[in-house]
């Protein structure tokens, strides 16, 4: 496993819509090994796979219950509306509050290529949101609620 550099705002390459991933092989594997090591060491809740160059739809969640991969998410249910703090490892030393769904259900796959279904709420449905949001190029900035 190796640490990679974490992408910066203001690269173009958190601004592009991410591409599916096909293939579920050894190259997938490592890429998800190093993110996860990369978000650990940065000591963050999730990571997406363009804030390490990579535009393909995959990312790494962890808010302390244990690794989620999620390979090609799709949040296909959402309800209720919580509002809180919200930061990114791409955008360093800035927090904003930001309104995002109470619950979720995404539907992925794993590093196998298998289908998987993970509902989630509270903090982890709002990770869900923004690691799923980097995909499409979305910030959270994007989303700070108007004051
Ligand atoms: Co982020």
């Amino acid at each position: 496993m190796a640490i990679r550099n974490i992408v910066k705002i203001g690269d173009d390459v958190l601004r592009k819509v991410c591409r599916t991933q096909l293939t579920f092989d050894d190259k997938l594997a490592t890429i998800l090994d190093d993110m996860a090591e990369t978000m650990y060491k940065a000591e963050g809740v999730g990571l997406a796979a363009p804030q390490v160059g990579v535009l393909r739809r995959f990312c790494v969640v962890d808010v302390g219950d244990g690794l989620i991969e999620l390979i090609n998410p799709v949040i296909v249910e959402k309800s209720g509306s919580q509002t809180g703090s919200e930061g990114c490892l791409s955008i360093p030393e800035r927090f904003e509050d930001v309104t995002r769904p109470m619950s979720v259900t995404v539907r992925a796959q794993n590093r196998k290529g298998e289908n998987i279904v993970i509902s989630a709420e509270g903090f982890k449905a709002r990770a869900f949101c923004h690691e799923i949001d980097h995909l499409d190029g979305v910030l959270y900035i994007d989303r700070v609620d108007k004051k």
